[in-house]
């Protein structure tokens, strides 16, 4: 997958998987990985998808219908390459931290409900549930912030408390943060989710 690998000070530090909204890059989030842990090495990936030109990390049937087919083999291919990632730069696995915007917190997410150890943590901006009806795998000790919004077009409040639940259903430790700016990706938020990180993941 097409992606940038910046190496950190601190090797003891996560690494920050970073995953761009629909229509964004590789590029795009770069400042909120730095933003969130300086010293953290970052890895940030592009998807693989393009709708009408724009850059997505599976396809989408609709706004917010999501072709399940290609979710389940997208978040395979990421997975995977996480595991090559891992090896080729040399870091640790078993201990990288997802921050993903909207259909990057999605296949952020997809990798949760899919995968026991995808993850160690997650940052999830405007996430929706990826999929229902399928047993998720045990997340205890997975950390997971989900930034929502109260009046988020794309995600209802309601289905951001469902996803915390199913994530909490499966052991995982989740915060839940209410932002009022609808699917964007506000300053507090940012701030809310370093707060979290800081205290959370250390
Ligand atoms: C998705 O397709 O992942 C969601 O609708 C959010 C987005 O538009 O990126």
């Amino acid at each position: 997958m097409k992606h940038i690998f910046q190496k950190g000070n601190d090797p003891t530090k996560p690494v920050l998987l970073v995953l761009h909204g629909t229509g964004g890059n590789e590029l795009d989030m770069l400042p909120i990985a730095g933003r969130i842990d300086a010293d953290a090495s970052v890895l940030s990936v592009r998807g693989n998808v393009l709708e009408n030109g724009m850059p997505r990390f599976f396809r989408r049937l609709a706004e917010g219908v999501f072709d399940e087919e290609d979710l389940i083999f997208r978040t395979k291919e990421l997975h995977d390459f996480l595991d090559e990632a891992a090896e080729k730069y040399q870091f640790d696995r078993d201990n990288i931290v997802a921050i993903g915007y909207s259909n990057g917190a999605n296949i952020a997410g997809s990798l949760l409900f899919h995968y026991e150890n995808a993850l160690k943590g997650a940052i999830l901006h405007h996430p929706m549930v990826p999929r229902r009806g399928v047993e998720l795998p045990n997340l205890e000790g997975k950390s997971i912030f989900i930034g929502a919004g109260s009046n988020d077009p794309m995600c209802s409040p309601e289905e951001s408390t469902e996803l915390q639940s199913l994530l909490e259903s499966a052991n995982a430790n989740v915060h839940l943060h209410w932002e009022n700016w609808g699917h964007q990706l506000t300053v507090s938020e940012l701030e809310a989710a370093k707060k979290w990180y800081e205290e959370t993941i250390k």
